[in-house]
């Protein structure tokens, strides 16, 4: 029996990876924590604990706290700034974790710092112009040309970001925010429009080798007319593709960032309009939401070897375990499928070529 601490147990992706644990033929026990009293109630674990926020001084005694009481074997950190905090004070949780080093994980959420590493090793990215004052808005405009996307650095689901047709609207934009103290100018940054495919490129890693991975394309976002920027972080329809080419920006992309890459790696990929990948994220450490889901209905629907089971396999990897039966590096998943989900509606498996569809959650 494995014993599995999960954080952020509650959100969407803590959900879809304790459900996947849970379709191993391998027993595990799970222990799910969450900031929310709400969400924590969602997760099918065996043991459920509140948290303190991860900027908390008391989140990291806390965790550990309850590794030890719970005899964690492994701790999985679902948010991206949980994860980041456990990476960087590993040695004070009593249990293995299966995380890039803090310093990775530092370039790997802030966009600037990846933007800058991604280019100097080649890999396409946006156009970015760094701003430390309002004065610099237009003048990324004047060298970058419009309409830019402003965005922030740091944060996930598309945070503080918005198409802006000229620098009135950036400045005015960017403004309310500083003003509101929920960022500072030197937290936005404004990059080139990618008006072209919308992609998520999926990877797990040991030791520098890449041992999966595959590739969607992200079709419709959830309430996104509602949203200012349309981007509300985790597609309600995605499909898988098959593409050479984002396979091998997305291994350049992990390598550019981690030299040595171990865990779960997600990369963002926007297209330009002429059709090329750029590289807008490398999240190091990270399984997107729908990463563990389509693990689980590789196994339970569409007959893939246990293998396919992605969170399973990341935890078998991060425990040391000796993983014989080993997935292809590349488009682990068949093509044309699309996932489909949104609130109250469950999620189904669909294929437009033939009709079929499945019902998965
Ligand atoms: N330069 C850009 N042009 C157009 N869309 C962008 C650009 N940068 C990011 N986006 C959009 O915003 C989404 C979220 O950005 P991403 O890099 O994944 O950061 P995060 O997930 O942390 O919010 C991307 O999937 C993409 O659709
Ligand atoms: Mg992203």
């Amino acid at each position: 029996m494995r014993r599995v601490l999960v954080t952020g147990s509650g959100g969407l992706a803590g959900v879809n990876f304790v459900r996947a644990l849970r379709a191993s033929p391998r027993a595990y026990y799970i222990v799910g924590t969450d900031y929310s009293k709400y969400h924590i109630l969602y997760p099918d674990v065996d043991a459920r604990y509140l948290t303190p926020r991860h900027d908390d001084r008391s989140f990291i005694p806390r965790v550990a706290e309850i590794a030890s009481k719970e005899r964690a074997d492994f701790l999985h950190p679902q948010p991206s700034s949980e994860a980041y905090v456990i990476s960087g004070r590993r040695s004070e949780v009593p249990c293995r974790v299966f995380l890039p080093s803090a310093a990775v994980m530092r370039v790997g959420q802030d966009k600037l710092l990846s933007e800058r590493k991604l280019r100097a090793a080649g890999i396409p990215v946006a156009m970015t112009a760094a701003i430390e004052s309002k004065p610099d808005v237009r003048a990324a405009f004047a060298k970058l040309g419009k309409p830019l996307w402003v965005r922030a650095r740091h944060g996930a689901g598309g945070r503080l970001s918005l198409l802006c047709s000229t620098p009135t609207e950036a400045a005015l934009w960017i403004e309310l925010w500083v003003r509101r103290g929920a960022a500072r100018y030197d937290e936005f940054i404004l990059q080139e429009y990618l008006p072209g495919r919308n992609i998520a490129w999926d990877s797990l890693w040991k030791d520098g080798r890449l041992v999966t991975s595959y590739c969607r394309e992200r079709l419709e976002y959830p309430f996104k007319h509602i949203s200012p920027s349309g981007i509300t972080g985790t597609p309600s329809v995605s499909r898988i593709i098959r593409d050479e080419r984002l396979n091998e920006v997305g291994r350049k992309a992990v390598k550019a960032i981690d030299p040595k890459p171990g865990g779960a790696y997600s990369i963002d990929v926007k297209e330009s309009a002429s059709g090329a990948p750029c590289v807008t994220e490398v999240d190091s450490g990270k399984f997107h939401s729908t990463m563990p889901l389509w693990g689980y209905i590789a196994v339970k629907h569409l007959g893939l070897p246990d293998y396919a089971n992605l969170a399973d396999l990341y935890v078998r990897l991060g425990l040391g375990e000796d993983v014989r039966d080993l997935p292809p590096d590349t488009d682990l998943l068949p093509d044309g499928y699309y996932l489909l989900r949104d609130m109250d509606v469950g999620a189904y498996l669909w294929r437009e070529d033939d009709g079929s569809k499945v019902k998965v959650l």
